[in-house]
């Protein structure tokens, strides 16, 4: 290849990861502006968070690396194994934190724990942008959610799991508004299952809807999304 091409080539490759560089800033600038899990600084709040969110990220990446397996990419298989056990570990150490805010202030924790869940515990990419894509996050979580890698039914069980773990039915002594948080708690799970079931119906009628998604790196890919 003559020198002249050789430097253009060279030139090429530093602008585009240049660019890889910008949109990876860009994408973390919204994350830390728009990334907020509305927990408004509240400890009970964002402990109760961060073991949802902590357990959604195990099964997650246990999902991925077991798809990762099947379809043989081993490495990919291990690395999302080994960050799945170690979502496993910071999901451990939340609950138990949490279990100690149960034990010392049942009704204000049962009451922060409806409120987070009232107000959906959404992941905290929720917002993210690139710039280009104003539903990205939308269009990753259909395919999660199509490809088995993080559903609704997941949602459901983390909270059905969270209840049992933290013995939300047999809390006594509640004021009244914490018997309230107790019985929207200890029937939200079956509801969420219904709406999901609903909706997964209203969905094999709609129809197919192919997109093109972009990741950091910049190339595209085409999923279908219901
Ligand atoms: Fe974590």
């Amino acid at each position: 290849m003559p020198t002249v091409v050789k430097i253009m080539v060279g030139v090429s490759e530093l602008l585009d990861n240049l660019l890889d560089i910008l949109r990876t800033e860009k994408l973390g600038k919204w994350y830390e502006k728009y990334g907020d899990p509305r927990t408004e600084n509240n400890p009970y709040l964002g402990f109760i968070y961060t073991s949802f969110q902590e357990r959604a990220t195990f099964i997650s990446h246990g999902n991925t690396a077991r798809q990762a397996k099947e379809h043989g990419d081993l490495k990919l298989a291990q690395i999302c194994g080994s960050i799945a056990a170690d979502e496993k570990r910071h999901e451990t150490a939340y609950t138990k934190i949490v279990e100690k805010l149960f034990g010392i202030d049942p009704d204000g924790t049962v009451v922060a724990f409806a409120d987070m869940m009232r107000k959906k515990i959404s992941m905290p990419a929720h917002l993210m942008y690139d710039g280009r894509d104003e539903s990205l996050f939308d269009n990753f979580s259909s395919v999660a959610q199509r490809l088995g890698v993080y559903t609704a039914k997941d949602y459901a069980d983390i909270l059905e799991f969270l209840v049992g773990r933290w013995k939300i039915e047999n809390l006594t002594g509640l004021s009244g508004e914490g018997n309230k948080a107790q019985d929207y708690l200890c029937g939200l799970t079956p509801r969420i299952r219904r709406l999901d079931e609903r909706a997964q119906a209203r969905a094999k009628k709609g129809p197919k809807i192919t997109m093109v998604c972009d990741n950091v790196r910049g190339s595209s890919y085409k999923v279908e999304k219901q």
